[in-house]
């Protein structure tokens, strides 16, 4: 009798226990299925639920600071993350693969041409072709721009290759005083860029020369040929016209590095290229234009150094006499007449005219 009255007493205290456990746990299961229900457990956040509010962030949109930099509102900024793989990615691996591709190809070139000589061998003689302000102009324009491709090229490839060589004390040193560098001869390279423009644009308008000079491959090729071209043939007004644009391409958008935030050329460009059939964003946030701008100022710099490395190859390894031009201004009569033929002919005409006009 005493052990029925034992086992009830125990049987009402663990029924008395499941009751209070349920009571406890009602709410939890309330709780779990009003979050099913895509409602936020207690209003705690608001009427949005974890998933609107996660999307909202994970879409760059900027919330509310009491901080004055008010892009530190955008709690994560997802195009981040494409920007990165972007610049570590296809523009650092296709830029060095111009960079490297383009030294490989010359030097292959070079050892099946060699040095392009002058078929007449020098005259002796001289002909002025570029005065003081034009070597003034390329230099400034060429000695900037090196230094801006080396100091570039190191903030883009230093930590995989002078880093592990130097260590991180003498390269920190190093890449501090080239980013320093980089920022302040950016305005001697406008310099010279828009200089050179104003002093050889007349020069650089395409003709129909041209397209027997190309046709010709510019005699580069072959031995004893040598298509006609003015001052400036179609291989340099090329480069002429890559460099000027590229070179106001990549100061524009260096610019709006060293003063971040300030500008929205990519949504006014996409709106522009928009109207010719493309399908841009127009709505860039100041971070999106800010990443969009490094980017655009690696890739043309990268074409520019591919590009600038024949130039600088045919300037003066790969052509006999032609360094002169920019050294001292003048070169031999016979490498004149074998590369820029009509040029000599104008200048030869305009001297002779000038010669025959009487003294006033
Ligand atoms: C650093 C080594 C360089 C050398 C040895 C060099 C050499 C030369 C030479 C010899 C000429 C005159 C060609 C002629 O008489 O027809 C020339 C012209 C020119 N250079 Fe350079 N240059 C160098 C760098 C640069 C750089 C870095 C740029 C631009 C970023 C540049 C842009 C030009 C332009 C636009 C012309 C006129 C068009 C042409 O001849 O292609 N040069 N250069």
């Amino acid at each position: 009798m005493n052990m029925l009255k034992t086992i009830r007493a125990h049987l009402a205290s663990v029924l008395v226990l499941f009751a209070l456990t349920l009571a406890g746990i009602m709410p939890a299961v309330h709780t779990a299925s009003a979050q099913t229900n895509g409602e936020v457990p207690g209003q705690a956040l608001g009427l949005n639920s974890d998933a609107d509010l996660w999307r909202f962030i994970r879409n760059g949109n900027a919330g509310d600071t009491q901080m004055k930099d008010q892009l530190a509102a955008v709690m994560i900024q997802s195009e981040g993350d494409n920007w990165r793989a972007a610049r570590n990615g296809p523009v650092s691996v296709y830029g060095a693969a111009g960079v490297l591709g383009i030294i490989v190809l010359l030097a292959v070139f070079y050892s099946w041409r060699g040095r392009i000589t002058i078929d007449a061998g020098p005259s002796g003689k001289t002909i002025e072709r570029f005065g003081t302000i034009d070597r003034f102009a390329h230099w400034l324009m060429a000695g900037s721009f090196v230094i801006l491709a080396l100091t570039g090229l190191n903030l883009l490839y230093g930590r995989y290759t002078l880093l592990p060589l130097l260590g991180p004390e003498a390269f920190t040193a190093i890449t501090i005083a080239g980013k320093y560098a980089h920022n302040y001869l950016a305005f001697a390279f406008m310099a010279g860029l828009a200089l050179s423009f104003v002093l050889w644009v007349r020069h650089n308008i395409p003709s129909k020369i041209d397209l027997d000079w190309l046709k010709a491959g510019g005699g580069i090729f072959t031995k004893g040929v040598h298509p006609p071209a003015r001052k400036f043939n179609a291989g340099q007004k090329i480069i002429f016209w890559v460099v000027m644009l590229g070179g106001l391409s990549v100061s524009l958008s260096g610019i709006a590095l060293l003063f971040p935030f300030q500008t929205a050329m990519f949504a006014k460009t996409f709106g522009l290229l928009n109207m010719i059939g493309f399908d841009l964003p127009t709505t860039l946030t100041m971070l999106q234009e800010q990443q969009l701008n490094q980017l655009w100022h690696g890739i043309v710099s990268l074409v520019l150094m591919t590009i600038i490395v024949a130039h600088i190859y045919i300037g003066s390894v790969g052509m006999e006499g032609a360094l002169d031009a920019m050294n001292s201004g003048k070169v031999d009569r016979n490498w004149a007449k074998e590369h820029h033929g009509l040029w000599v002919k104008e200048v030869d005409a305009a001297t002779k005219a000038a010669k025959a006009k009487p003294a006033e």
